[in-house]
């Protein structure tokens, strides 16, 4: 097996992939693919850093600021600040600047959309002038509603949220513009010689089989979508009913909404709660969770909030839901 996917052509990903990716996003119109070219990585992890680089690579007369509007996925900061790059460095807060860019260093924003850790959908006024980096990691119709097929110059997705194959490592890039396909793709040359073909493989099959358990029409509840939304409803309604009642701790507000894939309006099914610690001495929520047994992350958003995966085995959520009405009963019966 050689590092390229065909003989005298410096091809690194099978047409095989490329083509079931296209045949997923049209199946289930969360994005545009027509006329966009499409790089493959290992993880979106490896895409995010190749689409900064490749952007601020293409700005290199001015040093660029990586930015992003908190709460924000934690990898954006951790990854860019480790990199140390001489060409951009993570400066938090987006600047909304419109019009000519001359005189000013670039912005690269990374949105998250539905956002990790809150499950918003966000998306930043049509006129800035900077670039932005959607990451759509979460926009699949088991996590959030899809209300429009997202069209925005770079969009980036994820095996790992669709199946939970997180382990094959295989993210996507969808770009508008040649010449930044061109310098991403050559970063996943330079950083990794390309994409594990196994892994490619597994994709594809993964992905073809999704296709296929909605041969016979979008409303066939054995899909892969119609199972993974209703485990997620279940378990944020759960999540719901446990800290409905509390002072103590409040969830993130997530609206039914009308989700064309399904169509019909569905109830919020996301991956996370991000949950706020109202009480004045619980300064820092990770740490009354992990006081009940709860693992919990921060997310760039300061102490008062933690956020907990629903992400998990059937046992690990049954566990998770015990300790957390545990918590919530000691709270009430000592106040
Ligand atoms: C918003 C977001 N983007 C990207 C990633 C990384 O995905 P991958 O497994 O493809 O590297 C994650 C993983 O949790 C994520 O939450």
């Amino acid at each position: 097996m050689s590092y390229l996917t065909r003989d005298n052509a410096a091809i690194l990903y099978t047409d095989a992939l490329l083509r079931t990716i296209r045949d997923l996003h049209g199946m289930v119109g969360n994005a545009v693919t027509k006329d966009r070219y499409i790089v493959v990585g290992t993880g979106s992890m490896q895409l995010i850093n190749a689409v900064v680089h490749s952007l601020a690579l293409l700005n290199s007369d001015r040093v660029s600021s990586v930015v992003a509007k908190a709460p924000y996925y934690s990898a954006y900061k951790v990854q860019t600040e480790y990199l140390d790059s001489p060409l951009f460095n993570f400066a938090r807060d987006p600047a909304r600047f419109t019009g000519n860019a001359t005189g000013r260093g670039a912005q690269i924003e990374l949105i998250a959309s539905p956002n990790n850790p809150d499950a918003q959908i966000q998306e930043v006024p049509q006129n800035i002038s900077e670039h932005v980096i959607y990451d759509h990691a979460y926009n699949w119709p088991h996590l959030s509603p899809i209300t429009k097929a997202s069209d925005h110059d770079i969009m980036l997705f994820t095996l790992s949220k669709i199946t939970g194959h997180a382990g094959s490592r295989i993210g996507w890039a969808i770009i508008k513009d040649y010449n930044l396909y061109r310098t991403v793709q050559w970063y996943v040359v330079l950083n990794t010689l390309g994409v594990s073909h196994e892994s490619q493989l597994r994709a594809t099959q993964l992905i073809r089989t999704i296709i296929k358990s909605y041969s016979e029409g979008i409303r066939n509840e054995k899909g892969l979508f119609h199972y993974g939304r209703e485990v997620l409803e279940s378990r944020w309604a759960t999540i719901q009913s446990i800290l409905k009642n509390s002072s103590r701790f409040s969830l993130q507000e997530l609206k039914p909404d009308y989700c064309f894939f399904f169509a019909q309006i569905v109830d919020p099914s996301p991956g996370h709660a991000w949950i706020r610690c109202n009480y004045e001495e619980d300064v820092d929520c990770a740490a009354v969770m992990l006081s009940a047994g709860i693992i919990g992350r921060k997310f760039g958003s300061g102490n008062r909030f933690v956020r907990l995966s629903l992400l998990k085995r059937r046992s690990h959520f049954e566990i998770l839901t015990a300790r957390l009405t545990k918590l919530v009963a000691q709270t009430s019966s000592s106040t």
